[in-house]
């Protein structure tokens, strides 16, 4: 495979809608006498059970126009039974979904049509070229022949395979597949895109381009995009609002922020680097830190260049904190090279809150 585009990608992805249509495609649904948008995703007391297993435990969830919603989940959790659900493709024992204002269950074929979709294991014609799978795709969704052409270029170039265009998917990669499986999820101009584990193949550059294109596609077009993902990184560095899924329980959600405070301990990390040659110099630095009032810990530097990271709690005292270390290292002569704030990690947030719905605190946190 000729090494993906590492140019950011720009090119807006879409066709023209037509003048008429163009209004009633992109004015919000409103429910009557309520004010806000319909979220173009919603379950209440969605539910599906294989015998006595629960896969999907009465799933609430909404996801809204121009925001990107990560469902994370151990595997088994009930993503892809979630997903299956929402595109009508697998039915539920209880609950009902709305996607794009309609019922899965129900429409299946409108939804399909509508909405954007990569499944967990892309299936493509294999004597077919990528380009003609999408072709294909377009065909399908009864999109105009010129249309489609110029479409299926744009979405290629999106995900980095317009130099593979015209070779048959027998001869892809599992990335090169997964990258054309997103581009025929974008092929028809869905106003909703649902990805389940869109990056697990693709490697590490390609991956910051597709989440980049993700980021675009919902700032410009006011997609919603739902996307399942075990990848904590990518899902933190990506979604708007994230769903903690366990044993097909939603048992938290909410933005990065919204979830750190529900899970966290209230401690908040501060690293401060300081340039001390010696123990004596050490046994100073961690003197000063532990004085400073709110700080409950203080961890010395790993290696020689590492920083140190004090907890600080209550979290809301982190500010504080930070400014105390300059004072005091100004006012001890400390050399003090950096200070700052340290992020909460997804993955903290995700241990605590599976630690929490095991011990049975589930109902509280839901
Ligand atoms: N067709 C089926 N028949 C019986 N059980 C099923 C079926 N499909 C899924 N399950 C079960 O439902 C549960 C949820 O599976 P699901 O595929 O939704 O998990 P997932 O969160 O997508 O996991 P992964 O990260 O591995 O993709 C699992 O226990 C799985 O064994
Ligand atoms: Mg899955």
């Amino acid at each position: 495979m000729t090494a993906p585009s590492s140019r950011p990608v720009r090119k807006k992805i879409g066709r023209p809608r037509a003048a008429d249509a163009s209004a009633a495609a992109t004015r919000p649904v409103r429910s009557q006498g309520d004010d806000r948008p319909r979220a173009p995703i919603r379950t209440r007391g969605l539910t599906k059970a294989y015998g006595d297993l629960i896969a999907v435990d009465h799933l609430d969830l909404e996801v809204q126009a121009g925001e990107i919603f990560g469902l994370l989940g151990q595997n088994g959790a009930g993503k892809t039974t979630t997903i299956l659900m929402l595109l009508g493709l697998t039915e539920p024992t209880e609950g009902q979904a709305r996607v794009v204002g309609l019922d899965p269950a129900r429409r299946p074929l409108e939804v399909k049509r509508r909405v954007g979709y990569l499944p967990d294991a892309v299936g493509f014609y294999a004597d077919m070229t990528g380009r003609q799978n999408l072709r294909y795709t377009a065909a399908l969704n009864r999109i105009d022949r010129d249309e489609a052409e110029a479409t299926i270029d744009v979405v290629l170039e999106q995900v980095g395979l317009s130099a593979r265009a015209d070779d048959q998917t027998e001869q892809y990669s599992r990335g090169m597949l997964q990258r054309l499986g997103i581009a025929d999820a974008l092929v028809k101009d869905p106003d909703v895109l649902i990805l389940d584990e869109p990056t697990t193949a693709i490697d590490p550059l390609g991956v910051s381009e597709i989440l980049e294109l993700l980021r675009q596609l919902v700032n410009e077009r006011q997609m919603a995009i739902l996307l399942s993902s075990h990848l904590l990184n990518q899902v933190q560095s990506v979604c708007d609002r994230i769903g903690i899924f366990a044993a097909g329980r939603m048992i938290g959600q909410g933005t990065m922020d919204e979830l750190a405070h529900r899970f966290g301990d209230d401690v908040a990390h501060v690293e401060a680097g300081f340039q001390a040659d010696d123990s004596a110099g050490e046994a100073r630095v961690r003197e000063v830190l532990a004085a400073i009032p709110s700080v409950v810990e203080v961890t010395g530097p790993r290696r020689p260049a590492d920083a140190w990271v004090v907890g600080v709690k209550p979290a809301e005292d982190e500010t504080g904190v930070r400014r105390a270390i300059l004072a005091a290292a100004s006012s001890t002569g400390l050399d003090l090279t950096s200070v700052r704030p340290m992020a909460p990690s997804l993955e903290d947030i995700y241990r605590r809150a599976v630690e929490r719905a095991a011990h049975g605190h589930a109902r509280d946190v839901r």
